[in-house]
């Protein structure tokens, strides 16, 4: 934005201009890390977007660039550590620090409790709460060396109540709540801010998995909540700049619920 028309001097500064952030599973769109994504991008961050679907990261990413921001993606299974070690060594060879982590990538394996294996179990913690674990250790690393950073760890509404086929899922994104409390407590005074967001009932391409696919049947399963709405990508995205900006620099170990008022009843 030109601002001299109102008397200031060039341009106005982005809320994150200048960061480094690093996105996981951005590639689905629409989907919160896509969205988070392009929304950091646009408030001036230089992105790193990862997914374990290359081509749709590189969409992300070309996207970005075709709107005059600056993106590399990266072919990332959060599950693996030599993978988080290389795309964090890429952003580090890219752009020399690494100052925000999204963790977003995830799955929802939603079974009852008679029908969830072991199998699926193992699958649910592996990709949502493993990975979280192996992303902040590897960036905390870096951010440490940079001098601090923000890492938003995306948790769920199923991470702070109980909800039926949610055994493993709820499992994982509690785990991922209180994983975030304790990484923001050690690594505070490396001025590392570490919090935990908790969405409900988003439109995104898993939610579309989760219910039957229409959105008409999200739209009607949303229509009792204090605000009368499904959630959109976007709502999620505005608490993910928050949280990156300077603007959070004195909020960590927190949890930002973003859920229409689904759990205040
Ligand atoms: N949409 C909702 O209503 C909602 C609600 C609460 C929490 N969440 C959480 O938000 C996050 C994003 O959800 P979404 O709705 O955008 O989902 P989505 O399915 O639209 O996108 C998830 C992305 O993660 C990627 N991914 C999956 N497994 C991966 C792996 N092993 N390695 C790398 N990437 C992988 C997928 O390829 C996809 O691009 C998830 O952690 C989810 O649990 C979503």
């Amino acid at each position: 934005m030109d601002c001299t028309k109102f008397g200031l001097r060039g341009k106005l500064m982005g809320r994150v201009q200048g960061k480094i952030a690093m996105v996981t599973g951005a590639a689905s769109d629409p989907g919160l890390g896509h969205t988070a994504a392009m929304t950091l991008a646009a408030e001036g961050a230089r992105l790193v977007v990862t997914d374990v679907d290359a081509d749709g990261a590189e969409r992300c990413a070309q996207r970005i660039r075709d709107a005059g921001g600056e993106a590399i993606s990266f072919h990332q299974d959060v599950t693996s550590e030599s993978a988080w070690k290389e795309a964090i060594a890429a952003t580090v060879g890219t752009y020399g620090r690494l100052d925000i982590l999204v963790n977003n990538a995830g799955i929802a394996v939603l079974k009852p409790l008679a029908d969830l294996t072991l199998a699926d179990w193992n699958r649910q913690i592996e990709v949502n709460l493993t990975s979280v674990f192996l992303g902040c250790k590897y960036a905390a690393a870096e951010m440490r060396r940079a001098g601090g950073g923000s890492i938003i760890n995306l948790s769920s509404v199923a991470g702070l109540v109980g909800l039926p086929g949610c055994t493993a899922y709820g499992a994982s994104k509690g785990g991922v709540r209180l994983m975030s409390k304790s990484i923001a407590v050690e690594l505070g005074r490396d001025r590392i801010r570490c919090n935990s967001v908790h969405p409900g009932v988003i439109w995104t391409n898993m939610q579309s998995g989760a219910g039957n696919g229409s959105r008409e049947a999200s739209e009607a399963m949303t229509a009792f909540l204090p605000l009368g709405r499904m959630g959109e990508p976007a709502d999620i995205a505005n608490c993910i700049l928050y949280l990156s900006s300077d603007e959070s620099a004195y909020v960590t170990g927190a949890e930002f619920t973003i859920d229409g008022g689904m759990t205040a009843t």
